[in-house]
């Protein structure tokens, strides 16, 4: 019941769109509230796999309202195609509602990123961010700098001549041709005219959702750690995927949220360029990209692989305020020989470091992690996981208890959801925490 907001809590890929997915059952809307078509969430369903990257999960359940929010930048084009992909998959069972206020990211914007990218590395080899090439930062940079256009605007095809004109003015540097504009104007104007059915003000219908007393999920899309003043900047998204970010990104206020859910895997991923403090190379890191499908579901690159870092856990925490975690792919890790977790960090300077990261990029680089090691579980096996259907938490092995519990008392938020698998159906929830007990522990195998 109420706002449930689920965060990223580390550098994305967390799994955020399978525990989105997994809290809709309960929900009657799901809103994304930032970023686009830089985002991918995959879905495993039994009638299929689906990658979702602009369309909030909420519509593959029936009676579920999936919001493209106010924060959101999406791709026109993208965004058709996609729709007209779920339909035909006949996986499309809820329905969609699109922001007026959302921005369009336009093949300009796409133009632009690659611009910059080019421009950054001529500069200075080694400066590029690695952004997914999506047009982001463009079309955020010209909704702060006023230049934008909206969804409102697309579907009105006048005004959508006026700001592309505007827009084009600002963007010299990217020389386009009359022809390439007109066409950009037509196949746009044929787009937002099947795009214009679902554009519509959509604070008002989480407004009254809330005083139904409906649940409300806000399906984060990348992490805390990209987010563009908290996280490792430059290295970072253009928006806020925090918390607070969420509300900007929808038009709620800040009083209804009940639960911050941060979504973490059991160990650590980034893709693109940034630093990473508990990276691991080697065989090992090989091993984990490998037993954890570690590709990225928009551009298909492999991600760099590490351990679990509670350092940026703990700050994750703080700044979104988590009630609690869901901790995911805990099967990749089973059957290591043990299971090291980053509890501090040591600056060159001989600093110890627990729960603030340095804001400097080149700082963070240059930290040297203190691990602990934790006794690793056995395996996942088709005969555990048929237990852990049955019985519930109670079933997990002792050592990913320990685990669990050791994650729950260092950041002193409880864990909540245990995912060790794709599947819907490979989630545990482990109780809420009872009142007593004191932050971090889990009552769910004590019962
Ligand atoms: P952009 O969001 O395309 O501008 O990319 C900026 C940085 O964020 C790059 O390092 C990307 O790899 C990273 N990034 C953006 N979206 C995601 C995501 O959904 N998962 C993981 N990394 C992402």
């Amino acid at each position: 019941m109420g706002v449930i907001v689920v965060v990223g809590a580390q550098f994305g890929d967390e799994a955020k769109g399978k525990i989105t997915d997994y809290l809709a059952a309960d929900a009657r809307i799901v809103v994304r509230t930032g970023g686009g078509p830089n985002a991918g969430h995959s879905i495993h369903l039994a009638e299929g796999s689906v990658v979702l990257h602009q369309v909030p999960v909420g519509v593959l359940r029936s009676g579920v309202l999936g919001v493209c929010g106010p924060g959101m930048v999406l791709d026109p084009r993208g965004l058709d195609e996609e729709i007209r992909t779920l339909q035909e998959r006949r996986l499309f069972k809820g329905s969609l509602a699109i922001s007026e206020r959302a921005h369009a990211i336009l093949p300009i914007h796409i133009a632009e990123d690659a611009w910059e990218e080019e421009r950054r590395v001529a500069t200075r080899p080694g400066a590029a961010i690695g952004t997914t090439m999506r047009g982001i930062g463009p079309a955020y940079a010209d909704r702060y700098g006023r230049w934008g256009v909206r969804f409102g605007d697309l579907i009105r095809p006048a005004r959508l001549a006026d700001r592309l004109e505007l827009l084009y003015a600002t963007k010299p540097h990217l020389a386009t041709t009359l022809q390439d504009r007109e066409r950009v104007r037509t196949e746009l104007g044929e787009v937002a005219a099947r795009l214009a059915p679902f554009v519509q003000p959509t604070e008002p219908l989480l407004w009254s959702a809330v005083e139904r007393g409906d649940t409300i999920i806000l399906e984060g899309a990348q992490s805390a750690l990209l987010d563009v003043d908290f996280g490792t900047y430059p290295y970072v998204t253009s928006h806020h995927p925090t918390s607070a970010g969420a509300l900007v990104g929808s038009g709620l206020p800040p009083a209804e949220v009940t639960e911050v859910v941060g979504v973490t895997k059991a160990y650590a991923t980034r893709v693109g360029a940034g630093p990473f403090p508990t990276q691991v190379e080697g065989d090992m890191g090989a091993y984990l990209q490998r037993e954890g499908g570690e590709r990225g579901a928009t551009t298909g690159r492999v991600r760099q692989v590490g351990w679990l870092d509670l350092v940026l856990l703990r700050y994750a925490a703080r700044l979104n305020g988590f009630t609690s975690f869901a901790l995911t792919k805990v099967d990749v890790l089973g059957g290591l020989d043990d299971v090291p977790v980053a509890v501090q960090y040591v600056t060159p300077t001989g600093e110890t470091l627990t729960d603030y990261p340095p804001a400097d990029a080149d700082e963070l680089a240059h930290v040297t992690p203190v691990y602990e090691k934790l006794p690793a579980w056995p395996k996942f096996t088709a005969n555990l996981e048929r237990r852990i259907r049955e019985e519930g938490a109670r079933a997990l092995p002792t050592e990913l208890k320990q685990f669990i519990e050791f994650v729950g008392r260092e950041t002193r938020v409880p864990v909540e959801w245990v995912s060790y698998g794709p599947r819907r159906e490979q989630t545990v929830w482990l109780g809420k925490p009872h009142g007593s007990a004191p932050a971090g522990s889990v009552s769910a195998w004590a019962a």
